[in-house]
């Protein structure tokens, strides 16, 4: 009897292939709207005309599996006949020569990909923030990794600063989301925007230490001292930029005291047990308001190790993921120029990928928060 049951659903699927579709989860998964990098397979499926046969854990794995582009040669193309269309792209920065404890952040664009899989399950709706960046009519692509030598840091950090200046001279001001890489990261990414638009940033940066530590020498370049040098460089709005989440222990309180002078504003992330994610929210409103377009940084050490164990330098009382994706929706309107991502270490992570998920998670409201609120002019006039 099962059997005969067996037999006869198997003759229904074939004749109604549609049916089948609709039926089997993994085949219909997808939102037909989204371009997929992974075609049908049209000798298995001959009358499907929806992609079919691909699922979110099958093919070759891109951020939310937008399709790859490889944005940087055909921006850096002397041809300039070829036109340069992509609106959004997410470029993985894997260098982790700058980090002070556990190495291990360059497999981060890799482990966050990975853990976006799902995240255009089902069409990719964002339910807080109430759009779907994937529909938004921008063109949204994966653009592969910034090459970079894993054996001279200087080398590295100019080739981020040279890829990045090359992307955000492009006419139609295309936005990148990067994926690192530890944090030292941002200072490169932070020159090529200097460089480009001639304007300090308003800095949000979410993480564990405030980076902004006085390095030794004139040689020294890390994630620790990479916000010191990108202040005192002019890079950053002085008075329009924050730290939040921070928590790590201090050499003394003289350390606030030069942040402070750096131009920075703090909120801790203890601050949370007294003001709240409203409280907060405003905070970040005041604390950019009127200065443009700003630049998100968020180290996955503003989460606790709880949340985010996959980190080169974990820090106990970090916030929640889901107060930190509160204060995310809190900026709904806020111009975002350009986002980072960074300290995802993934050999410390647990068998559940809970570190690349909560990465991809917190990149897809970044993401759905740069396409509502697309960025007309940059303004240099005030810096
Ligand atoms: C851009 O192209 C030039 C000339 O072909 C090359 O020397 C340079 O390395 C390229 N830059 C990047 C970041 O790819
Ligand atoms: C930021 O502004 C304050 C107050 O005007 C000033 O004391 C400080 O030196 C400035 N910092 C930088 C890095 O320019």
């Amino acid at each position: 009897m099962a059997k005969l049951q067996v037999t006869l659903a198997s003759f229904i699927l074939t004749v109604f292939p549609r049916l089948a579709a609709r039926l089997n989860p993994i085949t219909h998964v997808f939102n037909p709207d989204i371009v997929l990098p992974i075609q049908p397979l049209p000798h298995i499926y001959p009358d499907l005309d929806t992609p079919a046969a691909t699922s979110i854990f099958s093919g070759i794995t891109t951020f939310a599996r937008l399709s790859w582009v490889d944005c940087l040669s055909i921006a850096n193309e002397s041809d300039s006949s070829r036109h340069f269309d992509i609106d959004v792209g997410f470029l993985g920065v894997p260098f982790d020569t700058g980090t002070s404890y556990r190495p291990g952040a360059r497999f981060g664009p890799s482990a966050i990909r990975a853990g976006s899989r799902r995240t255009a399950l089902a069409g990719g709706y964002n339910v807080p923030l109430s759009a779907n960046p994937f529909k938004s009519g921008l063109k949204i692509v994966d653009c592969g990794d910034v090459p970079l030598s894993p054996f001279d840091n200087r080398l590295a950090l100019e080739t981020i600063q040279d890829a990045y200046s090359i992307l955000f001279q492009k006419e139609n001001n295309p936005w990148f989301i990067s994926l690192g890489g530890d944090s030292t990261i941002n200072l490169p990414i932070l020159r090529s925007i200097h460089k480009v638009y001639s304007s300090g940033v308003p800095l949000v940066h979410f993480g564990s230490r405030l980076d902004t530590w006085k390095p030794s020498s004139s040689r020294e370049v890390n994630h620790l001292s990479s916000l010191y040098r990108a202040a005192r460089e002019g890079l950053i709005k002085n008075g329009s930029s924050i730290h939040l989440a921070h928590r790590t222990a201090l050499f003394s309180p003289e350390d606030y005291h030069q942040d402070e002078q750096l131009g920075f504003s703090r909120i801790e992330a203890r601050d949370i047990d007294k003001i709240g994610v409203t409280g907060i929210i405003s905070k970040i409103r005041q604390t950019i308001e009127g200065a443009g377009p700003i630049y998100l940084s968020i180290s996955i050490d503003a989460l606790d190790p709880a949340h985010a164990p996959a980190t080169s330098n974990p820090e106990t009382g970090g916030w929640t993921l889901r107060e930190l994706r509160s204060i995310l929706k809190g900026l709904d309107g806020v111009p975002i120029l350009s986002a980072s991502i960074t300290e995802v270490a993934p050999a410390y992570d647990t068998s559940a990928e809970v570190t690349g998920i909560a990465a991809a998670d917190i990149i897809f409201d970044i993401l759905t928060l740069m396409t509502k609120t697309p960025i007309t002019t940059v303004d240099s006039s005030s810096d």
